[in-house]
């Protein structure tokens, strides 16, 4: 009978076998596909696995910390952690338009994961943690590997190197994805780590992109994350986060007028986030992120509620 543990053990000898004595290089993005598609190819080829790990800036606090950390220490994957920060932060500069971040953020993560793959010596291979509801229906799936998906098939990624795809979650759904996850030992916060799009924080900051809102929204975010989990609710919930808003609104602290940010909570159900409603969350727990907010974070002093559902509304706001 099928288990997943024969999955993992045949998975791991189709690897063998595929790449041989090859090399590999993948991005890790911190999320969970792309973590065990990394642990099942260095279980199957240990250092010829090449891992690039793309600082672009826009991430939430400590996210590269845990992610590689975690990694480096016990699987002792060969990481390459690439700060680009400065490079996207610059060329968004002054951007607001959404798409046109999305854009820019897609064609500069290509930009530099070409750069550093090119650096790795007779690398055969492009591993990607492609799930099986990509392969049916990829022209539904936006992250920076989608790029990478038509980049390849239009011309070849990186250009000069014709790669052949390696995918070994190409059969399998997210919650085996999970199982594998358990199955190979990876840590419960990356497991149950929730969606996290390729744009990063700049989808959830509306308008521009500077350091001082990403810091304001980084703090925030951390608020949500740390309250989800302190009551249980964020194993429950498909994603929840907090979105910095492009306006300010008067408040009042002691005796003196405030004019500052908005901070949006978006916390969602959902099942495969093509559709999703906003989560009854206990009033507490709203209240405690709403607090904590506010007093925490300077350069806040309103919180509000998406009780939006998709469709119509989507799950980001941007
Ligand atoms: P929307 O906002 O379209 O989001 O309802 C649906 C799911 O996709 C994630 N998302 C993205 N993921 N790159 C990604 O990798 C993107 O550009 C992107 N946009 C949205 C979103 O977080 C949600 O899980």
């Amino acid at each position: 009978s099928w288990s997943m543990s024969s999955f993992v053990e045949t998975c791991i000898e189709d690897l063998k076998r595929q790449v041989g004595d090859d090399k590999v290089v993948l991005g890790l993005s911190g999320g969970i596909d792309s973590t065990v598609a990394a642990v099942l190819l260095h279980k199957a080829i240990g250092r010829n696995l090449h891992c690039i790990f793309v600082d672009n800036g826009l991430l939430r606090m400590g996210e590269r910390e845990e992610v590689i950390g975690f990694l480096a220490e016990h699987f002792d994957l060969n990481v390459k952690v690439v700060d680009a920060a400065d490079e996207f932060l610059g060329k968004l500069k002054g951007v607001t338009d959404p798409e046109k971040k999305r854009k820019i953020i897609g064609y500069t993560f290509i930009d530099v994961f070409d750069r550093e793959a090119k650096n790795i010596d007779g690398v055969k291979f492009l591993g990607q943690g492609t799930l099986y509801p990509d392969v049916i229906e990829s022209e539904s799936f936006k992250g920076p590997s989608a790029v990478i998906k038509s980049h390849h098939n239009v011309g070849g990624l990186p250009e000069t190197m014709n790669l052949e795809l390696v995918e070994p979650l190409r059969e399998l759904f997210k919650d085996e994805v999970r199982r594998a996850a358990y199955e190979l030992g990876l840590p419960e916060h990356i497991i149950w780590r929730h969606p996290f799009p390729g744009p990063g924080l700049s989808i959830r900051i509306l308008g521009e992109i500077t350091e001082e809102r990403l810091q304001i929204l980084r703090l925030a975010d951390r608020i949500v994350q740390n309250e989800l989990i302190a009551s249980d609710w964020y194993r429950k919930v498909w994603q929840g986060f907090a979105v910095l808003l492009p306006l300010k609104t008067v408040g009042v602290m002691g005796d003196g007028r405030t004019y500052e940010n908005v901070i949006a909570l978006r916390i969602v159900d959902s099942i495969d986030a093509m559709t999703a409603d906003w989560t009854r969350l206990p009033s507490e727990v709203l209240a405690r992120m709403s607090n904590r907010i506010i007093n925490e974070v300077q350069g806040v002093n309103r919180v509000v509620l998406d009780i939006s559902s998709k469709p119509p509304s989507t799950i980001e706001w941007e």
